[in-house]
């Protein structure tokens, strides 16, 4: 693929542009979606699985049968090499060789998507990497909702349920921030949206976040923690700092998710606090015509009653994830008519690599997990002074409290104006005195 290999492993490896474009594509397929097996013959796609799936896995698999490609499949962890220890890093470069030409990875690591696209020669999409992202679950979720909506900037999108566990809540997030839309995210309590999440779409997109009186979706939970997070508008923002029901007329989509339990590790939760909605709770004015969406699978969150309902679309997300992850395989082998495939655009920001100072402070992070014995930990240099870094694999941000001079060994409060003039090659970021001093740091310069 040399220079123009793309992956798909954040929702950010798109821009919306390209999005748009890919939805016209998925318009064409689902039109016939037998009549398109002459786009990718003799191409092959892997799907490495080491997390249960349904839908994700077999809607790639009929994506690339549909398109006239093959497929090869490792979905059942006990059979797989990793059971013997084998590396994500090992597999990207054995399976991302002459086995396939296209790989589509599940994993229960944050940031392992991220691994494989560095060591496969050919494209990686992510299936869903721990709680971190599922931006292909946002491709059919987008899609879904612009069909039914007509656009994506200015709806209010109301994100319930597991705000912390739920990948596919992240990356929606991400991309409902950047197409402008609002979101009020109803959490079930003890599962908020992380505040690295929160921060990213502030950070990023610019969005303004409240705290939201969610009384006029009361019916929906008596959750309090509600928080309300919408595009940034300099004129507006004193309208509000707290939205009360008179602030959202109606609600154009509900987007529910399940407990993910298999990552509460133990946590004490209140089961019966979950939001739960069915038709009697979606009666209000301000629910009449919102799309009811669900990644699925559904456990107890959405009633069957809902399914007779003209506003639930949940299984319409499921059936357009072919059509749209046909137009996504095409478009990253390069075989979408009418479009070159171009290089990705630099995210331009500095990465900083930290071989022997500070790490992700995530612990479900790829590079203290699986990759930690190959991998250098790298973070997006966010802000110089006070240093704010953002790790390349999870996304999770730190700020870590001292900064180093390699040749002196001089350190210094991260946010003290020595800091500053240390040109960057020659910083070292620790998270404190102790891994300052463990690699060789001396006393602070600065105070
Ligand atoms: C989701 C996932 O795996 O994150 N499922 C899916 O891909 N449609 C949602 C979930 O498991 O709750």
């Amino acid at each position: 693929m040399g220079q123009s290999k793309r992956d798909f492993v954040s929702i950010d490896d798109l821009g919306n542009e390209e999005i748009l474009a890919l939805f016209g594509y998925a318009d064409e397929f689902n039109e016939d979606i037998k009549a398109w097996s002459d786009l990718c013959p003799g191409t092959i796609l892997a799907t490495l699985f080491f997390e249960p799936s349904t839908r994700t896995r077999l809607s790639f698999e009929s994506a690339m049968l549909r398109l006239g490609g093959g497929v090869i499949s490792a979905a059942d962890t006990k059979v797989m090499s990793a059971v013997k220890g084998e590396s994500l890093a090992d597999t990207a470069r054995v399976v991302g060789g002459r086995y396939a030409d296209i790989i589509v990875l599940r994993h229960q690591d944050e940031g392992s998507a991220r691994v494989l696209a560095n060591y496969a020669d050919v494209p990686v999409i992510n299936a869903g990497d721990g709680a971190h992202e599922h931006p292909t679950q946002t491709l059919c979720d987008l899609y879904t909702l612009w069909r039914e909506k007509g656009e994506l900037t200015g709806l209010e999108v109301v994100l319930a349920g597991d705000l912390k566990y739920s990948r596919t809540i992240h990356s929606f997030a991400y991309a409902l921030a950047r197409f402008g839309a609002s979101i009020v995210c109803v959490p079930f309590p003890g599962m908020e949206i992380p505040d690295h999440v929160v921060e990213r779409l502030q950070r990023d997109w610019n969005a303004d976040v409240d705290r939201a009186d969610v009384g006029d979706l009361a019916g929906i939970t008596a959750s309090k923690d509600a928080v309300y997070i919408t595009p940034h508008k300099p004129h507006q923002q004193s309208l509000f700092t707290r939205i009360s029901p008179q602030s959202v007329k109606k609600f154009d989509a509900i987007y529910m998710t399940r407990s993910q339990k298999e990552r509460h590790e133990g946590a004490n939760l209140d089961d019966l606090a979950y939001p739960r909605i069915g038709p009697e709770e979606l009666r209000q004015a301000s629910l009449k015509d919102t799309r009811v969406m669900h990644p699925l699978p559904r456990v107890d969150e959405i009633s069957y009653a809902m399914d007779q309902d003209p506003r639930a679309i949940y299984f319409r997300q499921a059936a357009l994830g072919v059509p749209i992850r046909m137009a996504l395989v095409a478009f990253l082998l390069g075989r979408l008519k009418g479009w070159k495939l171009a290089s990705p655009a630099p995210s331009g920001r500095p990465i900083y690599r930290s071989r022997s100072g500070v790490a992700c402070r995530n612990a479900h992070c790829v590079t203290r997990r699986e990759g930690r014995k190959y991998l250098v930990p790298e973070f997006w240099i966010l802000s110089d002074v006070p240093a704010l870094l953002r790790c390349v694999y999870c996304g999770v941000e730190r700020r870590p409290e001292l900064v180093g001079h390699t040749q002196s060994r001089k350190l210094h409060r991260s946010n003290a104006p020595e800091a500053a003039r240390i040109l960057p090659q020659r910083r070292v970021y620790f998270e404190g005195p102790a891994q300052a001093a463990a690699a060789g740091f001396g006393e602070d310069g600065s105070d």
